[in-house]
């Protein structure tokens, strides 16, 4: 595990775009895995400004994404497909058709989480996850529990879970309340996981979650025994990890 301390929220997204930069660079029809939330906002800025400066090229990269909350669309301002657009793809070259999402619209619960795994499949697997971290441990919507749920899956989101997210709603009760997240062996099995980190707020899950013990009541945990993990967070997020 390497782990990168940074100045604050800007030099974490820098170095994260550097990271994915190299990645593109490196293959440029790879498959990125991309989240959604404060943390990669400014990633995605660094990156649009690196196409704009003629130094990134998306014609052949294909994404998926984490995850989509049931019951939106596309065009709803809520939904991770609205997001990823307006944050990113609709600033770069890349082919739309190339980016996936669960399907927040889906009739059959069951078939739309073997769809998505299928496309994850048939792509031939994740080169570079990115990750953000919930408060309570969660990467892409896989909450605390007492198993690890392996592949796509509908979730019921935890209170605390909600409550974060209703910052980006005009109320709490307007937050939908499940969500299609990609499980978590779908994650392992990406080549390179890049998880950020940003702020105070996030310091006491970074230490339990990569300090701690291995345990589904943590989900981020698990990535302790990925082969190849970068972490890029702010001094605020590692503030209770000491580093040498
Ligand atoms: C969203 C996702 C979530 C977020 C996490 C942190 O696609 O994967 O796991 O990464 O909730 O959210 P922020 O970055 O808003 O603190």
């Amino acid at each position: 595990m390497q782990i990168y301390r940074t100045n604050n929220y800007t030099d974490m997204s820098r170095k994260a775009a550097n990271i994915i930069s190299a990645q593109i660079l490196m293959k440029p029809n790879c498959v990125l895995g991309l989240a959604t939330g404060s943390s990669p906002i400014g990633t995605y800025e660094q990156l649009i400004t690196k196409y704009k400066q003629g130094d990134l090229d998306f014609s052949r990269v294909k994404t998926v994404n984490l995850d989509e909350y049931k019951g939106l669309c596309p065009t709803n301002e809520q939904s991770y497909q609205y997001f990823m657009n307006h944050h990113l793809f609709d600033h770069v070259n890349i082919d739309p058709s190339a980016t996936n999402f669960p399907d927040g619209m889906a009739s059959n619960d069951d078939d739309e989480c073997t769809r998505y795994n299928q496309v994850i499949q048939s792509l031939g697997g994740i080169d570079l996850q990115l990750l953000g971290i919930g408060h309570n441990g969660h990467i892409g919507f896989n909450e605390p529990s007492d198993s690890f749920e392996p592949f796509t899956h509908l979730v019921s989101l935890t209170e605390s879970t909600i409550k974060a997210n209703s910052r980006l709603f005009n109320s709490y009760d307007e937050v939908p309340t499940h969500a299609y997240t990609m499980g978590i062996q779908n994650i392992m099995l990406a080549d390179k996981i890049l998880l950020i980190a940003s702020g105070k707020d996030k310091a006491a899950i970074m230490k339990q979650a990569f300090f701690g013990p291995i345990t589904p009541t943590v989900p981020a945990s698990i990535l302790q025994l990925h082969k190849n993990v970068t972490i890029v967070a702010d001094q605020d997020a590692l503030s209770e990890i000491a580093l040498v």
